[in-house]
C-alpha cells in the first residue's frame, strides 16, 4: 500500500471572485478567503485548490493569465497571497495552485512579442500557421465556438485557440517555452505552495498540424485524436516532473478531458512520473447526448453512473489514483444536477455527498456544495456572466435564429454560472457575500440556504460533510480499501462495499425520491457509520430505504466481500 498525504486529504476549491469580498467591490478577494480561514477549518478540509488568481484581463474569468507572477488587483497584492498561504499553513491547510498553461492571456508579453513579427524571438512560443486562401489553417472548433483560428492581420497569419480568441495556445514543442513555464513554477514552489491543479495539461501537445488535420468533418473522435492526449503530453510531463515536480512533497491534478481509465493510468501510475492524479470527465457527460455539446441535455441514467464510476474505482485499483468530484466552477450545483433541490433538498445533497466520499480517491468539494448551494435562475441573459454561456446564447439566437425560450432551458440546466453566483454566508443583504454590488448576482435563495445557518444546525448539509471528512480520518479502509459495486442491475440504489485488512464497510444510497427495499444479503451490520436518516443497526437483510436515503454500515468480521 502506498500511503501518501493527498490520497488521505480532502480538498476544497475556492473560486475567488465568488468567496468573500472583503473591500466592497463586489469581487471575491485574498483578505476575503483569509477572513474565511477558521470556516474551513471547521469543516475540516486540509487542501485548498486556488482557482487563478494571477494578473488577467478577465476574459475567462482568469484562466486566461497575463502576468504568472503577479496577482490580480481586484484580488489584492502579493503580500496579501504571502499572507494567505501563511494562514493556511498556521492552520494545517495545504495550498494548491492553479496552472493554466495550455495558454496565456493575449494580453501576456509573450503574445504580444509573438504577434509583433514573424522573426520576433517569442514568434515560436505560440501556435502560428498560415491560412488556406481565405479559409483558416484547419477546421478546428474552439471549446467556446467559432474556428479555433483567428486571423492576425499584423502578419497575415492565423494564431491557433482552442478556447476563447483572447487565449492563445502556448507552443509546448518549444524548448524555451517549456523552460519558462518550469521556472515559473518554480517561483511558486519556492514560495511554499504545495501542489499545482493543472488546467486542461492533457492538451498541451498537438499533432503536427497540417491542412490536412481538417477533422470535425471526419468526426468527434479523429478531432481527438489531434488535440488531446498525443504522446507528447506525457513526454512533456516527463520532463516537468524530473526538472520541477520530483524535487518537492507537493500534490498534482490534471484536469484531463476526454481521458479513460487507461489513459489516466498514464498519467498517474507511479512508475511513470508524470501527475498524481487526474481530472476525468466521464461521469459528467452522463446527462448529456453522447458525442454532442453540454447543452443537449439528457436523464442521467442511474445504471450508467454505476457503471462508470465502477469502472474508474476498478481500472485504476492498483495503479493510478482517482479524483473525486461531482461540481467544481465549470459544473453545475450537483444537488440540482443529480438531487431534488426542491422537495430533498438535504436528503439528496448528503446522499450525493455520501456515494462520492465513501469512494476510493481523493474528495473534491467546490465551494457551496457543502451548505447544498444549488443552480441559478436569471430570467435574462443580460445576468449571466459567462463567456462560454454567453457565446452560446449568442451562436444560438443570433447565427442560428433560435429562440431565447428555447435556449435559455439548457443554460439553466448547464451553465457555468450556477457554480459561480457568490457564496451565501448569511441572510443578510447579498448572502452577506459582499456589502457592494456583486459581479454576478446572489441566489435569492441564501435567506434559506446560507452558511450561518449550516453551522447552527446540526443536522445541516455542513456538519454531514464534516463527519464524511472526519471519517476519512479514522478509517483507513475509505481511503485505501478495495471497491466493489453490489447489486448492479438495482434500478434506484448504488451501492458498493469496501475493505481493507477485513475492515468492510457497506454503502447504500437510494438515487431517488421514492421508497424502495435492498436485500443485505447475508452480511451481517455491525455498527451505523453514518447515514442521513436517523438509523439503527437493521432487523433484517431486506431493509427498507426512504427518499434519498444514504447508510454506511460497518460489516461484522463474519461477512463477506
Ligand atoms: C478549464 C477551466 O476549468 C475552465 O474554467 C477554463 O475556461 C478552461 N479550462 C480554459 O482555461
Amino acid at each position: 500500500m502506498d500511503k501518501q498525504w493527498w490520497k488521505e486529504s480532502v480538498v476544497y476549491q475556492i473560486y475567488p471572485r465568488s468567496f468573500y469580498d472583503s473591500n466592497g467591490d463586489g469581487i471575491g478577494d485574498i483578505k476575503g478567503i483569509i477572513s474565511k480561514l477558521d470556516y474551513l477549518t471547521e469543516l475540516g478540509i486540509n487542501v485548498v485548490w486556488l482557482s487563478p488568481v494571477y494578473e488577467s484581463p478577465n476574459d475567462d474569468n482568469g484562466y486566461d493569465i497575463s502576468d504568472y507572477k503577479a496577482i490580480m488587483d481586484d484580488f489584492g497584492t502579493m503580500e496579501d497571497w504571502d499572507q494567505l498561504l501563511d494562514e493556511m499553513h498556521k492552520r494545517g491547510i495545504k495550498l494548491v495552485m492553479d496552472l493554466v498553461v495550455n495558454h496565456t492571456s493575449d494580453e501576456h508579453h509573450w503574445f504580444a512579442e509573438s504577434r509583433s513579427s514573424k522573426d520576433n524571438p517569442y514568434r515560436d512560443y505560440y501556435i502560428w500557421r498560415p491560412g488556406k486562401g481565405d479559409e483558416p489553417p484547419t477546421d478546428w472548433i474552439a471549446s467556446f465556438g467559432g474556428s479555433a483560428w483567428e486571423y492576425d492581420k499584423k502578419t497575415d497569419e492565423y494564431f491557433l485557440h482552442m478556447f476563447s480568441r483572447k487565449q492563445p495556445d502556448l507552443n509546448w514543442e518549444n524548448e524555451q517555452v517549456r523552460q519558462d513555464v518550469y521556472e515559473m513554477m518554480r517561483f511558486w514552489l519556492d514560495k511554499g505552495v504545495d501542489g499545482f491543479r493543472m488546467d486542461v495539461i492533457n492538451m498541451i501537445s498537438k499533432k503536427e498540424i497540417l491542412p490536412s488535420c481538417d477533422a470535425y468533418q471526419k468526426g468527434d473522435a479523429e478531432a481527438e485524436a489531434y488535440q488531446f492526449n498525443l504522446p507528447g503530453v506525457h513526454d512533456y510531463l516527463r520532463e516537468m516532473n524530473e526538472e520541477v515536480l520530483s524535487k518537492y512533497d507537493i500534490m498534482t491534478v490534471g484536469e484531463c478531458p476526454k481521458v479513460t481509465p487507461e489513459e489516466a493510468i498514464k498519467y498517474t501510475a507511479v512508475e511513470r512520473q508524470e501527475l498524481n492524479m487526474v481530472f476525468q470527465f466521464e461521469h459528467m457527460g452522463l446527462d448529456k447526448h453522447k458525442g454532442r455539446p453540454k447543452w443537449e441535455l439528457k436523464e442521467l441514467e442511474l445504471r450508467d453512473l454505476k457503471n462508470n464510476l465502477s469502472k474508474w474505482q476498478e481500472e485504476l485499483a492498483n495503479s493510478g489514483w482517482n479524483s473525486l468530484y461531482w461540481s467544481n466552477h465549470d459544473q453545475p450545483r450537483t444537488v440540482s444536477r443529480f438531487g431534488d433541490d426542491t422537495h430533498y433538498h438535504r436528503e439528496s445533497a448528503t446522499m450525493l455527498a455520501t456515494l462520492l466520499h465513501m469512494m476510493k480517491g481523493t474528495p473534491y468539494i467546490y465551494q457551496g456544495e457543502e451548505i447544498g448551494m444549488t443552480n441559478i435562475h436569471f430570467d435574462s441573459i443580460e445576468d449571466y456572466r459567462d463567456i462560454e454561456t454567453l457565446n452560446h446564447y449568442r451562436e444560438m439566437v443570433e447565427e442560428k435564429g433560435m429562440r431565447p425560450v428555447d435556449i435559455m432551458p439548457a443554460i439553466y440546466v448547464k451553465s457555468r454560472d450556477n457554480a459561480r453566483t457568490p457564496m451565501q454566508w448569511s441572510a443578510e443583504e447579498k448572502a452577506g457575500f459582499t456589502t457592494g454590488t456583486p459581479w454576478i448576482d446572489v441566489n435569492p435563495n441564501y435567506q434559506n440556504i446560507n452558511v450561518e445557518q449550516a453551522l447552527e444546525d446540526k443536522d445541516s448539509i455542513f456538519h454531514y460533510y464534516k463527519k464524511l471528512i472526519q471519517l476519512r480520518r479514522q478509517h483507513e479502509v475509505i481511503v485505501y480499501g478495495k471497491y466493489q459495486l453490489l447489486d448492479a442491475d438495482h434500478p434506484s440504489v448504488f451501492a458498493y462495499e469496501r475493505e481493507l485488512n477485513g475492515d468492510q464497510l457497506i454503502v447504500i444510497c437510494n438515487f431517488y425520491g421514492e421508497e424502495t427495499t435492498f436485500d443485505l444479503g447475508n452480511r451481517k451490520a455491525a455498527e451505523v457509520v453514518i447515514s442521513n436518516y436517523a438509523n439503527e443497526l437493521p432487523a433484517s437483510d431486506e431493509i427498507k430505504l426512504r427518499p434519498y436515503e444514504a447508510i454506511v454500515y460497518r460489516l461484522d468480521n463474519n461477512s463477506r466481500m
